[in-house]
């Protein structure tokens, strides 16, 4: 299986200028590492609310590493090059991902070599791209992040919990940092991988079901928790997706085509502080902010 480990560092990417930006604001001995997690980006609406919001969040929560699952960017199905491209642009260092990942099959291969974008870990050996990536803060803390996804009404890959100690052994040879993005279905099973992973990692935030929760928490041995970050999109829809067409598909059990969503724009998303030293959770904050 390949593996591409990667460093980047904050002044090798273009899309860390907002992370320079912060960087005066911060005393880097004695703040917290704070990651902002958004949940899933729905098309054209959810990257022109996120390119609207980015820098103020950063600002505000002084930032340090932006990851975003980007699986349904492009056109609400999969992601491409350009639209890559757009949201590093933005701010996002790194973009996570799940089972939407492979729908522009013509470009996936071509999307998941590049070393910002995961997809989820437990796919088969042979599966293009790789499942986890350590990034650099402008402060110079390596941040470990893995993207796994669940088997509980979704495709039966890997075991999501014997993946993830394989990967987290190899992330922790390089930093205490980690934070999880887990793609699922079945809160049931997100549950259990928080409570598998609760003191192996710094933050498991999850994401598929583009429905934010309400549990955020910081589990008893220091992992923040929350069992979905929701989606950034428009909220006049199903899911995203056009409420029509859905509701048709139901009544009909017809295939119909879905159009993104895109009145009532909202960003959902998660910030977590991290106590660089340990690698544990110091805060878990949720956002769930009109656009
Ligand atoms: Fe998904």
């Amino acid at each position: 299986m390949r593996r591409t480990e990667w460093y980047a560092s904050a002044q090798s990417l273009d899309s860390l200028d907002l992370a320079k930006n912060t960087r005066p604001q911060k005393n880097w001995k004695t703040m917290p590492i704070k990651i902002l997690f958004v949940g899933d980006i729905i098309g054209k609406p959810g990257r022109q609310a996120l390119s609207r919001e980015l820098h103020r969040l950063v600002d505000r929560h002084a930032v340090d590493i932006v990851i975003a699952n980007g699986e349904n960017a492009a056109g609400g199905f999969g992601l491409t090059v350009e639209v890559a491209k757009e949201l590093f642009n933005q701010g996002v260092n790194l973009l996570t991902s799940g089972n939407h990942i492979w729908d522009k099959k013509e470009q996936v291969t071509q999307v998941l070599a590049d070393a910002r974008i995961v997809r989820p870990a437990n796919y088969p050996a042979g599966a293009p791209g790789v499942g986890s990536a350590i990034l650099t803060t402008p402060g110079g803390v390596k941040v470990g992040v893995l993207n796994l996804e669940g088997r509980v009404y979704m495709k039966s890959i890997e075991c999501p919990f014997l993946v993830a100690d394989r990967e987290i052994e190899w992330l922790k040879k390089e930093t205490s940092i980690i934070f999880v993005d887990f793609h699922a279905e079945a809160t049931s099973e997100k549950s259990a991988l928080g409570w598998y992973l609760d003191g192996r990692v710094s933050a498991i935030v999850e994401t598929h079901t583009h429905v934010q929760t309400a549990d955020e928490r910081i589990l008893p041995q220091g992992t923040a928790f929350l069992t979905d970050a929701g989606m950034t999109g428009g909220f006049d829809s199903v899911i995203g997706m056009g409420k029509e067409e859905t509701i048709h598909r139901f009544l009909t059990q017809l295939p119909s085509k879905f159009e993104v969503a895109k009145k009532d724009i909202r960003l959902n998303a998660v910030v977590i502080g991290v106590d660089e030293a340990s690698g544990k959770a110091v805060s878990i904050e949720r956002i769930n902010m009109a656009c």
